[in-house]
């Protein structure tokens, strides 16, 4: 009898079919609003999914560095503080370049690890999977391309296992307080008292530095919102002129956060043939594409308690423009 082959990766990923009629609809919603709005999670197709991995390596763009910088210098005593053994399952994974750090930390303790990355991006999700797969030859991974709250309700543990969470990256930042909190206390549902989550949350700073993050002098970061755009004359059959809109990125001081906008460059109309839809815009109209909010220390010890978690402890890269908090389910 032949060796059975150990299988260490599995995707699980709701029918094609699904996932596009969500973004019909959603679309078809926000763009007949009053206030139009495209939810941030469809920036990220293929090419959407390639340009936040330009965004992450431009000189305005800070987070991403200074999250690196916190795992760089403190992967090792983070992971010591959370519960062992552990298997990780990750919030928006993306590229999980930063969480090779977490990885590397976790494996030195316990030899092998379960990692179960949930992410809206099957492709990015596949490439990753095979990356990491080649350099940890005891790693295991279920990736689930879904909703955070599917793929929290299909999380897997052994019985002598504790779960790590990581919402890294500022993730968090795309939703308002009363949907973070939902999302929070979905987490903490799917967690048993002593269960850990890492969250990353970027932290308020003056308003040149927070606008420039979000509107580079390369305009990779306009290319990535307008690419909405593309996403939707291709997969809808629309016929937006892409030109005909700029990007917007401004710091809203009462609200706490950078919101990007989609400006319509003058008054047009724009039809949606999968939705037989026709849009007016009026010259200035703007679609609402995206909130980042940014956090300032006591209201993430707040967002601790109010979703079931305690905040256990809490370390910033060198310039204290990003916060790395590790919290225990109470
Ligand atoms: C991935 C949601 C954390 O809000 O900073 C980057 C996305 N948008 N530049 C963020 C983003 C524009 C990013 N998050």
């Amino acid at each position: 009898m032949p060796k059975p082959v150990q299988v260490r990766f599995n995707i699980n990923q709701p029918a094609i079919v699904n996932t596009q009629n969500h973004f019909a609809e959603d679309v078809n919603r926000g763009l007949s609003a009053g206030h139009k709005t495209v939810p941030p999670k469809y920036f990220y197709d293929a090419l959407g999914s390639q340009l936040f991995e330009a965004i992450c390596l431009l000189p305005e763009y800070y987070p991403t560095r200074a999250e690196t910088e916190i795992f760089t210098q403190h992967a090792a005593e983070i992971i010591g503080e959370a519960p062992s053994p552990v298997t990780v399952v990750e919030l928006g994974s993306g590229s999980s370049i930063k969480t090779r750090q977490l990885i590397d930390a976790i494996l030195n303790r316990q030899g092998s690890l379960h990692y179960q990355p949930i992410d809206i991006s099957p492709t990015i999700l596949e490439q990753t999977a095979e990356k990491l797969l080649g350099i940890y030859p005891t790693l295991m991974i279920t990736a689930m391309a879904m909703d955070y709250t599917h793929g929290l309700g299909s999380l897997q543990r052994q019985k002598s296992e504790h779960v790590l969470a990581l919402f890294l990256g500022s993730n968090i930042g795309n939703y308002n307080p009363e949907e973070s909190r939902e999302i929070l206390c979905e987490t903490r549902n799917a967690l048993r008292p002593g269960d850990a989550l890492l969250l990353g949350a970027d932290l308020k700073k003056p308003a040149e530095i927070l606008e420039a993050a979000y509107d580079d002098a390369l305009g990779v970061t306009a290319a990535f919102n307008l690419n909405l755009l593309r996403r939707i004359n291709e997969e809808l059959q629309a016929d937006f002129e892409i030109r005909n809109f700029r990007h917007n990125a401004i710091w809203n001081e009462s609200l706490g956060r950078v919101e990007m906008h989609l400006v319509s460059r003058i008054e047009q109309k724009v039809r949606i043939e999968a939705l037989d839809l026709t849009i007016a815009f009026r010259e200035g109209e703007s679609i609402h594409t995206e909130n980042s909010y940014k956090f300032d220390l006591d209201q993430i010890s707040v967002m601790a308690n109010d979703s079931g978690f305690r905040q256990h402890r809490t370390w910033l890269d060198s310039e204290k423009r990003f916060s790395c908090n590790l919290w225990i389910a109470v």
